[in-house]
């Protein structure tokens, strides 16, 4: 034992002691509750969509001609598809609705403030590129929904003033769904998407790691529970219990609620009613509430207001000391949003 890790050490020059104080980052008392650590939920996740997709890749075939042949394989015929399927479809779900809760958390703590206004930056890059990712993948099985949703999706970017005939032309490899679509949602859905995923996800966790999680001290909290523990092995064991928690979660809902299929696209049918998936219905409900440029041009307001509100609140802040305007805010968009999504869910138009 003593002349293989000597082997290594001759090979690795890396001392025991600075690995130890690289991995025992001293985590905070609160991150023992599993909302204030919820942001290692959809890293846990985002692994299982890439070891996932990464089978599921295997055996796609991204053509108009072979794609949903191809996913209807993949479900009927090879061995455990219908699982691997299940899998990457509910951790796909789990991860945009625990990044938009961890960006709750994040909000509503205020932890987005003064020095970590860039990391909030960065979260909002992590969140656009989540939804992103969950769009083009949702295109990919090219059925009815799968194809109308992307084809109205292309046509709202059309709505865009100056750049949205280009964001449209990038999208849809031409100026409507053609024979080269199909390949270039593939192309950011497996590779570009995930890959700027991993490079924003690289500096999140090196602002977290050289900026510390926020501390929050409560004065009405016992003076044991404030303070820090290790990152390991406490604070890496609640994550892997959180992990294992969620590993039979996916097994439990990709067995109970598998991934289904619907009828081939035909792009001379359009189906009566198109459906995002339920991540986009805000967006969907606020398009037929406005339409047109008015709800494209107001949903990039609030996108612009979403990432600059580190500075617009601390101006808030810099002329009214104290001021709660940012929670009032949180609760009214928290309620919009969960409004506007159920109402996109209960109507059948
Ligand atoms: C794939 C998406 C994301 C992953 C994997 C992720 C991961 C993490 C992790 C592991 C932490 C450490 C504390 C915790 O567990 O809560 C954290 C903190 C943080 N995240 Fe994220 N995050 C993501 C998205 C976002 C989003 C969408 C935002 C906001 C727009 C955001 C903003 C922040 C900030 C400001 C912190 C520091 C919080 C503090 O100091 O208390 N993150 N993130």
């Amino acid at each position: 034992m003593g002349a293989l890790s000597s082997w290594f050490a001759e090979r690795i020059p890396v001392r025991p002691g600075d690995l130890r104080e690289l991995t025992n980052e001293p985590v905070p008392n609160h991150l023992k509750r599993w909302w204030f650590c919820l942001g290692g939920t959809p890293a846990y996740l985002f692994v299982v969509q890439i070891v996932t997709g990464i089978l599921l890749a295997f055996y796609y075939q991204a053509s108009p001609q072979t794609a949903w042949d191809s996913v209807r394989f993949i479900t009927e015929d090879a061995s455990y598809g219908w699982f691997l399927r299940g899998l990457h479809k509910w951790a796909a779900t789990l991860m945009i609705a625990s990044v938009v809760l961890h960006q709750m958390r994040v909000y509503f703590t205020g932890a987005y403030r003064k020095p970590r206004e860039l990391n909030w930056i960065v979260g909002m890059g992590l969140l656009v590129l989540s939804l992103l990712t969950g769009f083009t993948g949702y295109s990919l099985v090219y059925e009815q929904l799968s194809y109308w949703g992307a084809t109205v999706g292309a046509n709202i970017a059309d709505n865009v003033p100056v750049l949205g005939a280009l964001a449209k032309q990038l999208l849809l490899a031409g100026e409507v769904y053609n024979e080269h679509t199909l390949s270039r949602f593939f192309m950011l859905h497996a590779a570009v998407l995930p890959s700027a995923m991993v490079a924003l996800l690289a500096v999140h966790i090196t602002l977290i790691r050289l900026q510390g999680v926020t501390e929050f001290v409560d004065a009405r909290e016992p003076e044991r529970d404030r303070g820090t523990f290790n990152f390991f092995p406490e604070h890496f064991a609640t994550e892997l219990t959180i992990g294992l928690v969620l590993m039979v979660l996916l097994a439990a809902l990709s067995t109970i609620l598998p991934a289904t299929m619907g009828p081939r696209a035909d792009p001379l049918v359009t189906p009566e009613v198109i459906k995002p998936e339920w991540f986009f219905y805000v967006a969907f409900r606020w398009l037929k509430l406005f339409s047109g440029t008015a709800a494209v041009l107001s949903m990039g307001f609030i996108v612009f207001v979403m990432v600059a509100w580190p500075f617009i609140d601390g101006w808030i802040r810099r002329r009214r000391a104290g001021s709660e305007f940012s929670v009032y805010l949180g609760i009214v968009a928290v309620l919009a949003l969960l409004a506007l999504t159920l109402w996109e869910a209960a109507v059948e138009h």
